[in-house]
């Protein structure tokens, strides 16, 4: 039998009704039962400060366990200024840090998949295009096709102003199909 493969979702928002969070939960129904997949929920993260980098704070430990149980690790990243946001940055910085002397960190090897909306023309390009950079510089194993950039996101809400996706919604079923096969071929 196939080994389950789980997925974590980080999304570069900490907003509440974020499209990128909404577009991380339409992910999960197009993966089905071909993955597991969860939402890192990383809101207590302190800021990086070095003197208080060890004995790690608890919530970088847990999030840390959850990247080493992970299969794969797929970005729902915003827009902003061009860049991707503050908070995954941060994040990033401390999952970057050795666990310890003898333990290296956890970003290593991990296969990465790429998707960002935003209300503006851009669909996250830009932001994308730097977040592969820094985790590429991390040895992240990065599928960089398929990616998915969706601009003008108010074109896919419903009624109820949330995100339900039309002309999108096939690019995000082969994207997740894809790093699905790009983790089992790992
Ligand atoms: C500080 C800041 C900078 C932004 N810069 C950009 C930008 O460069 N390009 C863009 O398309 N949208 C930009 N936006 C708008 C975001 O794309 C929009 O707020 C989006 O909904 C954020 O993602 P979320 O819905 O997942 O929270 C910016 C928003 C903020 C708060």
């Amino acid at each position: 039998m196939m080994k389950n493969i789980k997925i974590t979702a980080i999304v570069g928002s900490l907003r509440k009704d974020s499209y990128n969070r909404q577009l991380a939960l339409a992910a999960k129904a197009s993966l089905k039962d071909l993955a597991e997949f969860e939402i890192l929920e990383y809101a207590d993260v302190p800021l990086m400060n070095q003197d208080i980098e060890f004995p790690a704070p608890a919530a970088v430990s847990r999030v840390r366990e959850i990247i080493k149980a992970s299969d794969g690790i797929w970005f729902f990243t915003p827009e902003y200024n061009h860049y991707f946001s503050g908070v995954l940055k941060n994040l990033i910085d401390w999952l970057s840090r050795p666990v310890s002397e003898t333990e290296p960190q956890v970003l290593t090897g991990k296969p990465a998949a790429i998707s960002g909306v935003t209300p503006g023309m851009s669909g996250t390009a830009l932001s994308q295009d730097h977040l592969v950079t820094l985790i590429s510089y991390l040895n992240m194993d990065v599928m960089n096709v398929p990616r998915l950039t969706i601009p003008s996101i108010m074109q896919q809400l419903n009624k109820d102003a949330k995100l339900e996706l039309t002309a999108s919604a096939p690019y995000l079923e082969k994207q997740a199909k894809e790093f699905v096969s790009f983790i089992r071929n790992r």
